[in-house]
């Protein structure tokens, strides 16, 4: 698995990573928290068809739209990591609601509608009945209402932020804000 964190250039180790692939030392190569940028240069030197997944942060609060579309159209598929938003979810309204209304935990909900879109999921439980019952996820559908409804809690805010760890994301909202403060600051003096 690369990462996108590496302080080697992308080229260099996605070159080497095909290398290992090609003796039989590895049978699929995966990338994590790779950007379309980083996608776009690690295609370039493999190909998309020797790109696997990536695994991305990705919940119901964090979609991750673009970056997602760009897979799809690549034929790389996604690995969402923080699914439940780390327990955040579990918590929203909206996904109580579904639960309790088709009788299932909020996980489950969750990882139902991740598993809809054809995501791949790694919840992550210290609990025995957690990590059975969000096993159970695989087998349930959801309604496409209720899979709207869970669409519709996108708000683009993210649990990993750590340097060295978490891309370069540029959020333009925080963008227009930082200009705003430099003006402000500006006219002040
Ligand atoms: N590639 C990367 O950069 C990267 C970054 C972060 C994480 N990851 C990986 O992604 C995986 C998942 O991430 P994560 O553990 O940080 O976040 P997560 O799966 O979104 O959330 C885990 C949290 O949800 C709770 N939980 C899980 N199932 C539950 C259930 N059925 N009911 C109630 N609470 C439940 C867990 O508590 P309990 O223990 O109490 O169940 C834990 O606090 C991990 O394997 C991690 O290694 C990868």
């Amino acid at each position: 698995m690369a990462s996108a964190s590496s302080p080697v250039a992308v080229e260099e180790y996605m070159t080497a990573l095909l290398e290992a692939k090609t003796l039989g030392l590895t049978k699929k190569i995966g990338v994590s928290n790779f950007t379309i940028d980083l996608l776009k240069r690690a295609i370039a030197v493999v190909g998309a068809e020797n790109i696997e997944t990536n695994q991305i942060e990705l919940s119901p609060y964090l979609q991750n739209r673009r970056l997602v579309n760009f897979m799809d159209q690549q034929g790389i598929n996604v690995t969402s990591y923080m699914t439940l938003a780390y327990g955040k979810a579990l918590k929203d309204p909206v996904i109580q609601e579904i639960a309790s209304h088709n009788q299932q935990t909020p996980a489950q909900v969750i990882l139902a509608w991740a598993l809809a879109k054809g995501y791949a999921v790694i919840p992550s439980s210290t609990k025995r009945e957690n990590l059975a019952s969000n096993l159970a996820a695989q087998s349930i559908t959801l309604s496409d209402e209720q899979l709207i409804k869970i669409d519709q809690l996108d708000s683009n805010s993210r649990e990993v932020n750590p340097e060295g760890l978490a891309p370069i994301w540029i959020n333009l909202s925080n963008l227009y804000k930082a200009a705003n403060h430099e003006k402000n600051i500006d006219i002040k003096r």
